[in-house]
């Protein structure tokens, strides 16, 4: 569903990502791993259109996407769940995930029941402002609101960072059913290696801004990755 290949990416003069290939099917999870500052939040940028590539294709579901404009990207098919959520703060919850319509036509404005059953705690609290939610709050109004564009790809980074270990479960049995439906291809950025090994079908390892490894469940172990990471 997402083919992303030789991507590089510069900030200024300054190279960050290098020939990046890595791919992510459909009705699976590809978690992104790598330790601080190796690149995984600049490379879901320029696949979500937030920042330009400098070189390299993005492709989803076939079509073509390098540089293209956020709002391009979202209606290509990829959501994005940004690092610290982003959740507009004097905005209410309902009026956040009706943000989600920008990219839609006019006849498809309304939120799909699933994503309520999905996050219940958001269908209670409606009314209420963004920012007066708990940060664990925030991050599922945070993945909601990108559903509500129907996504193809969901790009989502460190949804469990500073969040308590009840709402992380709770993200994880989200991001199980979003799999079982088999819908869209989920690409999840995480330090969190026991999240990451218990939801990830495959692995994609960076370092310095490069794919160091990329490896199914089937040929991987939790202490592998754990030692891949410490490296
Ligand atoms: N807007 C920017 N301008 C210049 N350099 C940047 C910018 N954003 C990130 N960088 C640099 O690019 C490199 C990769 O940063 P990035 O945020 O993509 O890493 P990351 O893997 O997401 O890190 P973390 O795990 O801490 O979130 C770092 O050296 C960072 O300092
Ligand atoms: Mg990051």
């Amino acid at each position: 569903m997402l083919d992303v290949t030789d991507l590089d990416l510069h900030y200024g003069q300054s190279q960050i990502l290098y020939d990046i290939s890595f791919h992510a099917d459909q009705g699976q999870i590809t978690a992104l791993m790598g330790n601080n500052g190796v690149g995984k939040t600049s490379l879901l940028k320029a696949i979500a259109g937030r920042h330009p590539a400098s070189g390299g294709d993005v492709k989803v579901d076939g079509q073509p996407t390098r540089s293209v404009s956020a709002y391009d990207a979202a209606r290509t098919g990829i959501a994005y769940v940004p690092q610290g959520r982003e959740v507009f703060p004097m905005m209410s919850v309902m009026e956040n995930l009706e943000t989600g319509f920008a990219c839609l036509p006019k006849s498809e404005h309304s939120i799909p029941d699933y994503v309520f059953d999905l996050f219940p705690v958001l269908r209670d609290m409606q009314a209420r402002r963004g920012g007066d939610l708990s940060g664990g709050q925030q991050q599922q109004l945070a993945i909601a609101r990108a559903l509500i564009t129907k996504p193809k790809v969901l790009l989502l980074d460190e949804p469990t960072e500073g969040i308590q270990p009840n709402v992380i479960d709770q993200i994880g049995d989200a991001l199980q059913l979003l799999r079982s439906q088999g819908k869209m291809a989920i690409v999840l950025v995480e330090q969190n290696a026991d999240f990451a090994f218990g939801l990830g079908d495959s692995f994609v390892l960076m370092e310095g801004g490069r794919v160091k490894r990329r490896v199914a469940k089937a040929d991987y172990s939790k202490q592998s990755l754990i030692d891949d990471l410490a490296l």
